[in-house]
Order: structure tokens, then sequence, then C-alpha cells
């Protein structure tokens, strides 16, 4: 096979693909997609497990280490612990981890973990079920918190809770850190992006105040956890209480970025906040070799933007967030 190595015009080694492994969701989250959505993928133009294990191995042949599954919301995906542990088998993936809502984790942590999912991030606004069902557009609170104590009991630690700030949500920071404080998770809290006019409408919170407010009240230091993504992290000195901070707006990271993005049907997505991107299926559809592949790869890395536009051009993306999940 040809050797291209899976590295970008600015020096960056990509060896993160984060898998939309559908775009649909039980959820109506008012910053990814609008109530009533109609455009989603149709099921003929899904990869099949066998697609995307054939193309995550040439990936994994030229260097790409991480891989997490994203949707929509990834559980939805009938069988998404068979293809989970079919890329955690390829060799050269060390970590394959997975970002859900969690209404449907409580039946699910078993099998992903058996599966071998290394790690998962769990989506949590808010406390309050009133302020859930508005920003999440169902009624769902209860469900995600039996579905995190699942996924405690059967041993994913540690797990995160992504919390995108806004508006209606900024008053509960310190709740939010009380509740994982108590339960052992890591925060994440998550600067809202102007991904569709849905999203753009939330109103968006600078998360830098907010640091350093948490950074003097707890005395925290600046600290690593394991993962692939963007996130920097403050923590307690004992070890006790990490909370990362996802600023793309207020401190953007995109020259330390280390990833791509392939949708539900096989679109290589070179940058969240951009349109480039490459079409794989059909490529996997019209007889394409795995030398050809690779190639193809190659040529899809020269195409990776240096950085998305969000603050510049906020109006810019008609995407919505369900299509790359996130
Ligand atoms: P870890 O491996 O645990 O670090 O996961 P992660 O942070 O990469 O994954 P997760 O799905 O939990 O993403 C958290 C948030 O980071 C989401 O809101 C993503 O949209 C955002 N995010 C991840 N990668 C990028 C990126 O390249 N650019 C921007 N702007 N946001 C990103
Ligand atoms: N801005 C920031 N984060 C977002 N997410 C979805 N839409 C947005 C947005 N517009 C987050 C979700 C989930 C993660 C995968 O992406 O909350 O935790
Ligand atoms: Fe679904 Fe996640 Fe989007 Fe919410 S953020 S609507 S949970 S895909």
């Amino acid at each position: 096979m040809t050797v291209t190595s899976l590295i970008d015009r600015y020096g960056r080694r990509i060896e993160y693909l984060r898998l939309s492994v559908t775009d649909r969701c039980d959820l109506r989250c008012a910053y990814c997609i609008p109530e009533g959505f109609k455009g989603f993928e149709e099921p003929a133009h899904w990869l099949t497990f066998d697609e995307v294990e054939r193309l995550l191995a040439v990936f994994a042949r030229l260097g790409l280490k991480r891989v997490r599954l994203t949707g929509g919301e990834p559980l939805l995906r009938r069988h998404v612990d068979d293809l989970a542990r079919r890329i955690a088998a390829l060799p050269g993936i060390e970590d394959v981890s997975l970002s859900t809502n969690a209404t449907q984790l409580a039946k699910m942590a078993q099998k992903l973990k058996d599966a071998g999912v290394t790690r998962l991030n769990v989506s949590l606004d808010s406390l309050r079920p009133e302020t859930v069902a508005r920003i999440n557009g169902r009624p769902v609170l209860d469900e995600v918190l039996a579905g995190l104590q699942a996924a405690s009991v059967v041993g994913f630690a540690p797990i995160k809770i992504n919390m995108v700030v806004m508006r209606d949500n900024v008053d509960e920071v310190d709740d939010m850190v009380a509740f994982c404080m108590d339960k052992g998770y890591v925060l994440r809290l998550i600067e809202l992006m102007p991904m569709g006019d849905t999203a753009r409408r939330m109103g968006y919170v600078d998360l830098q105040p907010i640091r350093q407010r948490l950074q003097a009240h707890f005395d925290l230091v600046d600290t690593v956890l394991p993962g692939g993504g963007p996130a920097r992290y403050l923590g307690t000195s004992d070890g006790r209480f990490t909370v990362g901070f996802i600023t793309p707006l207020s401190q953007h990271f995109c020259a330390t970025c280390n990833r791509v993005r392939l949708t539900v049907d096989g679109q290589l997505h070179l940058c969240l906040g951009q349109e480039d991107r490459v079409d794989f299926r059909s490529l996997l559809r019209s007889g394409t070799s795995d030398e050809e592949l690779a190639a193809a790869i190659g040529r899809a890395m020269a195409l990776k933007p240096e950085r998305h536009d969000f603050n510049e051009q906020p109006e810019k993306l008609i995407r919505f967030m369900n299509m790359t999940g996130g």
C-alpha cells in the first residue's frame, strides 16, 4: 500500500476520526436539530458496517488511532455495539469511544462495555426537568440519569458530562459542578457553536469568566485527562474533581486539531466549521481498491482548512450539528 501519512498542510497529525452512525435523534436539542426537521439521510445512503470497517481499516493503516461514535444519537443505530466491536478489533485502533444523550444507555451500557468501547461522554445540559424539556426538546431527565447510573455500574470511568452553556442554563453551572463532584463525573463546559439558525438563537455565553471564577473558588490547577478532543482541563490537587472547557469561540484550538469527521452517508468532513468534504460513499460503492482509498484519504488531508470562522462569519454554516455529530 502507498505510504500516505495522515498529516495536513499545516503539519497537523490526524489520528482521531469522529464517526456519525446516524443523523437521527430521539431528542431535539435546540442548539442541534430544529423541531420539525425533515432532512434526514435516506437509509440507502447509510454506510453499511462492512463499508465502515473497510474504510476505517485503511485509515488505521495510515495512522488513525482513535474513533468516536457519534450521531445524531449513536445508540439509535441498530447493533451499534457490533460496529464498535469491529472497529475496536482493527489493528492500530487504540481508543473507541462514544458520545450519547444517554436516553438508551441504561439498556446499552453493558453491551458497549463488552464490545470494547473504552470511554463514554454524555450530554446533560441541566438538572431541572423543565429546563431539560425546553433545551433538549423532550422530558428525559430521569432516563438520562438512569443511563448515567448504568454506565457507572458497568465500569465506565471516567464518565464525561457535556454541558453546552447558554442563556437558559448558565445559572446552573454551580449545580452541575456540585452534581459531578458528588457522582465522580468529569464536567465539561462547552461554548455554543453557531451551527444553523437554531443554535444561533440560543444565547452564546463566553466561558472565560466562568473558568476564572471556578479556578479561584476551587483552587484548580491545570491537569490532563485521557481523550482526543479539544478540552482543556482544570482539577483539584487531590484529583477528586476535574472540569474541562471547550471554547471554540473565546479561545479556539484549531492549531492543534487532530480530527476529521465521517457522516452516516460517507462524507468525510475535514472541519466542523467549514464545508470542505470528500465523498467516500461513491468511492466505496464504485469498486475502488484499498490502495486507491488510501490515496484518496491522503488527498483529503490536503483539503483540511486551517480553522473555523465561527467568530468572523457566524451566519456562514447552514449545516445542523446532527449531520456531523459535534
Ligand atoms: P474526548 O476524546 O473525551 O476528548 O472527546 P471529545 O471532546 O473529542 O468528544 P465529544 O463528542 O464529547 O465532543 C465535545 C464537544 O467538543 C462537542 O461539542 C464537539 O462539537 C466539540 N468538538 C470536538 N471536536 C471539535 C473541533 O474540532 N472543533 C470544534 N469547534 N469543536 C469540537
Ligand atoms: N454547540 C456546541 N456543542 C454542541 N453540541 C451539539 N450542538 C452543539 C452546538 N451548537 C454538543 C452536544 C454533545 C456534543 C457531541 O456536541 O451537547 O455533547
Ligand atoms: Fe441529539 Fe445530540 Fe443533537 Fe441533542 S445534541 S439533538 S442529543 S444529536
